[in-house]
């Protein structure tokens, strides 16, 4: 099967600072991967790199096949970055405007405009605010809104910088939750995350970083002892028992 994403020896220098270290890695089309590492490895300025927010200095990204490194703007459109800080993506004044405003820009049809932020409301669970200004709303429901804000607007993969930074608790388990279902539905996910024991039970994929270097991709299952020599805190529970949400 072809992979979806395909990132070969990408390399980024930022002033005389080596932050990405030739990283490679793959994404098959609906893997729900976690990418992780201690603070400063790379893993933001990598999604960011990947999006075309920065250009790397070397290497290559090819999406469905096709060589979109110097294409910064293909990438831009297909695919899309949920910030760490989900306050500064909002542009609306109500939620479903707030929504429309991208597929709008892209100059969709109303119907079609009408029908993606139907669909993403549901599956973001955001109906009963979808008239509140976002600002209003709390830290969860504001992380599903720029993730639906996203979504609307179809891209092929989605990145997640750190979704659970600063929820407590429930807003932790219904964003993790939401993403399961994207997962469910088909979309490719790749979520940055230090909490990674969160995810676990869910990904099909763990990639770890250290040092601007890509240690390796793993079977979550295969991915245990890798996460330990990483040190990055799993439980020491069997993989079955790690999900955040039974109980
Ligand atoms: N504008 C910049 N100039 C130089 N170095 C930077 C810049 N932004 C980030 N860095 C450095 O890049 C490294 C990787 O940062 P980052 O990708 O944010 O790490 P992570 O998300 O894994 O915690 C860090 O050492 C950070 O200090
Ligand atoms: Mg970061």
């Amino acid at each position: 099967m072809q992979d979806l994403l395909s990132v070969e020896n990408l390399s980024l220098k930022l002033g005389d600072r080596r932050i990405l270290s030739s990283v490679s890695f793959t994404l098959e089309r609906g893997d729900f991967a976690v990418l992780c590492g201690r603070n400063g490895a790379g893993k933001s300025q990598l999604l960011r790199a990947l999006k075309g927010l920065i250009q790397p200095d070397s290497g290559r990204i090819v999406l469905d096949g096709v060589d979109l490194t110097k294409n910064r703007r293909e990438r831009l459109k297909r695919m899309a970055l949920v910030f760490q800080d989900a306050q500064l993506q909002f542009v609306g004044e109500t939620v479903e405007k707030d929504i429309a405003f991208g597929p709008l820009n892209l100059g969709w049809s109303r119907e079609e405009v009408e029908s993606v932020r139907e669909e993403v409301i549901a599956v973001m669970e955001l109906d009963k605010v979808r008239r509140q200004r976002p600002a209003s709303l709390s830290g969860g429901e504001k992380r599903r809104l720029t993730i639906a804000g996203v979504l609307a607007m179809r891209p092929d993969i989605i990145f997640l910088d750190e979704p659970f930074s600063a929820l407590d608790y429930p807003s932790t388990r219904l964003v993790l939750s939401s993403l399961v279902r994207l997962h469910q539905e088909g979309h490719t996910i790749l979520v940055v995350s230090h909490e990674v024991e969160k995810f676990l039970r869910h990904t099909t994929k763990v990639l770890i970083m250290n040092s601007g270097h890509m240690c390796g991709q793993y079977r979550p299952e295969e991915s245990l002892d890798e996460l330990r020599r990483a040190d990055v805190y799993v439980p020491s529970l069997p993989l079955e028992d790690f999900s955040w949400l039974q109980a």
